[in-house]
């Protein structure tokens, strides 16, 4: 029995070593180009549909195989010359080989196969991709690596597939003024050693920046002399105390441009930014369009953050409830109401699974219910929902399968999936924003 076991395993490893040829036939959501060999899937990174490859197997599964490119063979007419010198290395963008327009239609059928797939949902409707205003320097809000290497400090975005941290100079996919101030923060990198990671938020309005770095140790906070002077303000949080440090006024205000009128928005340190401001207008005009009929109605906001969304749909409807879970981004969604006059919205500061089940228990009634959870998606509250009166869901994902999954069910408890719109929030990456409206 040992025996055998060895023979599979040396074959296992043989076959590994050597190389294949094969031709790419779609991107996967994995970012992954995807190769069909004897049945079996494989994933090949940094390439495109079409290309003809040779591959070596990194990793065979029983359902599916991972293989590392060794040279494209034939190109394909979708691939392009990366723009950026660290691209392949560095975990930032996986899809800069890939023409704008192709990253487009692969966002819009990977949306539409996950719903399928995961979802079982039959055809499902969705609408034409919004594509970003620019698909280069759109990041207003960029979280940093801190890696040390060889005595030195690495200051950039993880490197693909590992722990390693790649030292950047420039990034094509941030604001302009962010590339600048990195440029600022490496004259004094030795400052940044303790920290484990560093996210620096932009405001045009403004022309500011503030910060959110997270403590490596204790004695991090000793280093740090000039970083400050770049900022407005920032937040330095000690992950194993869990004691954060207040630096001046760690608030921007950034101004919202909507179908209805322009709105200031301020977030603090550590709190949620939507990081493509074009498609986040794109985003709320759609729901500004979506909600048009809606002043004599009750509004559900679940993950609501700062108020991204709730100050202009405050406008549409007669009463909005909107929870939120993270006390910083509370305080600013508070301000935000004062501020632009907003009598209408009662702000719960509360986990949304925990405020959810109360509101079941009670027996609340609402007329629409929106919400924008993180990656992870909605498990814990989506077979909620359908018992809190709504004949209008609205989901915003950043992740289309636990989009996929969390849309089973409500089409299940009796909701028909009315439309799908993927928004191209994160040009270069294989990242996709979606919206999807259901009724019942
Ligand atoms: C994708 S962000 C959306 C924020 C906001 N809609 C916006 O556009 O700025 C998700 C938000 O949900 C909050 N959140 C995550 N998990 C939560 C939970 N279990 N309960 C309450 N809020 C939560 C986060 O703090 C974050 O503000």
């Amino acid at each position: 029995m040992k025996k055998n076991k060895g023979k599979t395993k040396q074959k296992k490893e043989v076959a590994l070593n050597i190389s294949h040829i094969g031709k790419v036939e779609n991107l996967s959501y994995s970012s992954y180009g995807v190769l069909k060999s004897d049945g079996k899937v494989i994933f090949v990174p940094y390439t495109v549909t079409g290309d003809i490859i040779s591959y070596r197997l990194l990793k065979d599964k029983k359902t599916f195989s991972e293989g590392m490119l060794i040279e494209i063979l034939n190109s394909s007419p979708y691939r392009r010359k990366p723009l950026c010198p660290y691209f392949g290395k560095c975990g930032g963008c996986q899809w800069q080989h890939v023409n704008y327009e192709y990253q487009l239609l692969s966002k819009k059928m990977i949306t539409k196969d996950l719903l399928e797939r995961i979802g079982k949902i039959i055809d499902p409707p969705v609408k034409e991709i919004i594509a970003g205003e620019s698909e280069w320097y759109y990041r207003n809000r960029v979280r940093f690596q801190i890696g040390v290497a060889k005595q030195d400090v690495n200051f950039g975005f993880a490197v693909y597939n590992s722990n390693e941290v790649v030292d950047i100079e420039t990034c094509y996919i941030i604001r302009k003024p962010i590339i600048e101030m990195i440029k600022k923060i490496r004259e004094i990198k030795e400052e940044i050693i303790g920290l484990y990671d560093f996210e620096v938020y932009y405001s045009d309005l403004e022309d500011k920046f503030i910060f959110y770095g997270i403590t490596r140790n204790v004695t991090a906070l000793n280093n740090i002399r000039r970083l400050p002077d770049l900022f407005k303000g920032g937040i330095f949080f000690d992950k194993k105390s869990k004691r954060s440090v207040t630096i001046k006024n760690p608030t921007l205000n950034y101004r919202l441009k909507t179908a209805l009128n322009n709105h200031d928005i301020k977030i603090s340190a550590g709190g949620f930014l939507q990081a493509n401001q074009y498609i986040n207008e794109k985003v709320i005009n759609t729901l500004i369009d979506e909600f048009s009929n809606c002043e004599d109605l009750k509004l559900l906001e679940l993950y609501s953050g700062c108020g991204n969304f709730t100050v202009p749909l405050s406008k549409l409807f007669k009463h909005v409830v909107a929870v939120e879970g993270s006390s910083i981004s509370i305080q600013a969604l508070e301000e935000n109401l004062y501020k632009n006059n907003i009598i209408n919205v009662v702000p719960v500061n509360n986990d949304v699974k925990e405020e959810v089940i109360k509101n079941f228990h009670l027996k609340k009634k609402y007329d629409v219910i929106f919400l924008d959870p993180p990656r992870s998606g909605a498990k814990e509250i989506i077979t909620y929902l359908p018992h809190l009166g709504a004949n209008t869901i609205v989901y915003l994902s950043c992740n289309p399968s636990t989009l996929a999954r969390d849309l089973q069910i409500l089409i299940n408890s009796g909701y028909s999936l009315e439309k799908v719109i993927p928004f191209d929030m994160f040009p270069q990456t294989f990242h996709i924003e979606v919206l999807a409206v259901l009724k019942r």
